[in-house]
């Protein structure tokens, strides 16, 4: 079963077109691999999957929902969640503080809950902590909860970066090139670290340019070129596929 349809999605910025009638679904519980060579589009098919960018034509669905007019919150809000290529945190609140964000946008407390904390807020406020640490924990960060983000090291805040985003308590989770400027030590704890959510039963699209990362997770690839769709399928074919090869050794020169 399909949990994310993308649907001839196009987006054009001026005269480049970034996107170009993408078409792919990412099944429910499988790790969906994007990928292709710089400027292919990857990027700005997650800006239109998660709503930051109107698209030129075309749609996506969560679940069977069509979610055109949503605004990314409310996209959140039905269960999808990302991180990004430039990671963005808020570096002055700390690392506690950043997940508690992902925690707020899933807690339902009304303009009047707010204004006036009774008890009921004030328990969800402490459940929300409690499963901030657990998520801290989860994603190698336990201890760092009350470091200011911008004094972690790089790795660390591209883990807290996904623990903001699990705090949505997401059913389908968007990483945009998670492993760059990892080293290898830190890449294997990521892969362990997908593969351990995977378990969980989230389902997650990746966008990667670490190739080892990508066959030894995904169960499907989706590759973009020239923002086109140029090949799908399971790892091991899109390996031996001329035209992968191609648009990666052709932008190579
Ligand atoms: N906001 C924008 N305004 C104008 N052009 C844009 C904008 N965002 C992306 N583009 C262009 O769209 C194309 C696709 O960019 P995108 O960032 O989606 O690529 P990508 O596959 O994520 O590349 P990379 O691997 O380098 O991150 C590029 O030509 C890029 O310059
Ligand atoms: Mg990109």
């Amino acid at each position: 079963m399909s949990l994310l349809a993308v649907n001839e999605l196009t987006k054009h910025f001026g005269g480049v077109k970034a996107l170009e009638g993408v078409t792919f679904a990412v099944s429910q519980g499988e790790i969906t691999g994007l990928i292709g060579p710089n400027g292919a589009g990857k990027t700005t098919c997650f800006n239109l999957i998660s709503g930051l960018l109107p698209p030129t034509r075309g749609g996506v669905s969560l679940a069977g929902e069509e979610l055109r007019r949503l605004p990314p919150y409310h996209r959140a809000r039905r269960g999808l969640a990302r991180t990004f290529q430039n990671i963005q945190l808020f570096g002055g609140m700390t690392v506690l503080e950043n997940v508690l964000t992902g925690c707020h946008l899933r807690q339902e407390v009304g303009t009047l809950g707010a204004l006036w904390p009774g008890a009921g807020v004030r328990r969800a406020e402490a459940r929300s902590r409690e499963r901030a640490r657990e998520l801290l924990e989860l994603v190698g960060l336990a201890g760092r909860g009350d470091f200011p983000a911008e004094a972690l090291a790089y790795g660390e805040q591209r883990r807290l970066e996904i623990a903001r985003a699990l705090a949505q308590e997401p059913r389908l989770l968007l990483l945009d090139e998670p492993a760059a400027g990892l080293n290898s030590k830190e890449t294997e704890d990521l892969m362990a670290l997908l593969e351990a959510l995977q378990g969980r039963g989230l389902t997650l699209l990746l966008i990667e340019h670490d190739m080892t990362l990508i066959m030894g997770l995904c169960q499907q690839v989706v590759v973009l070129d020239h923002g086109k769709v140029i090949a799908a399928g399971p790892p091991a074919e899109i390996r031996r596929n001329p035209l992968v090869i191609e648009a990666y050794l052709g932008r190579e020169e």
